[in-house]
């Protein structure tokens, strides 16, 4: 198979991995950036990072780069027509996406955005770049979680939002001693 036909496999392959949407957001002390991202990963509690990855060739990659901090905003379902804008959807671009929505500030200084289910403020641990992409692992420094609200989800190119389901504890089977 050539690179080109996997390249698209791939890309078509993961697009029915469904995720959640957040909005990355950044602050460099002149000027904010962000970008709608779904490539975002919980790497660890202790010490509590995550990790998003971003494509080099978007703006907010070398903002987050110099800014060396980035707030990753997990959308509610009904915030899908933000996560259009900050995607480039709509043709606005740098600090003019913010003129949507509300934006407070955390500890960093980055973007956190009302109403976003829970608001993740890190400061760059680590920069790693990998073919077209830099992975951004974040040091979470602070976090605001709001109550209930859906989730926005992304999957097959279309936005849908999800409510939690009854009960998710995976049955455990008890031992005999
Ligand atoms: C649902 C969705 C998920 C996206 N996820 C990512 C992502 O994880 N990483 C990324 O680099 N771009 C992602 N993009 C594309 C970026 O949002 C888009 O390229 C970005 O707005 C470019 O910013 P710029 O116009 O300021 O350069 C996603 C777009 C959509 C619609």
């Amino acid at each position: 198979m050539s690179t080109h036909h996997l390249a698209a496999d791939f890309k078509a392959g993961m697009r029915r991995l469904g995720a959640g949407v957040t909005i990355v957001t950044t602050f460099d002390g002149q000027s904010r950036a962000g970008l709608t991202a779904t490539a975002v990963c919980s790497l660890s509690a202790e010490p509590p990072q995550l990790l998003v990855c971003v494509n080099r060739q978007a703006y907010p990659n070398k903002v987050i780069a110099r800014a060396k901090r980035f707030c990753v905003n997990v959308l509610a379902s009904g915030q899908k027509s933000l996560a259009l804008r900050f995607a480039g959807a709509t043709g606005h671009k740098g600090e003019d996406r913010f003129a949507k929505g509300r934006w407070n500030v955390l500890a960093t200084g980055a973007p956190a955005l009302d109403g976003a289910l829970t608001s993740f403020d890190c400061e760059l641990a680590r920069a790693v770049r990998s073919g077209t992409h830099t992975i951004f692992i974040g040091r979470v420094v602070a976090v605001a979680t709001r109550k209930g609200g859906k989730a926005l989800l992304y999957a097959d190119g279309g936005f849908a939002g999800v409510a939690p389901g009854p009960a998710t504890k995976p049955a455990v089977k008890k031992t005999k001693k």
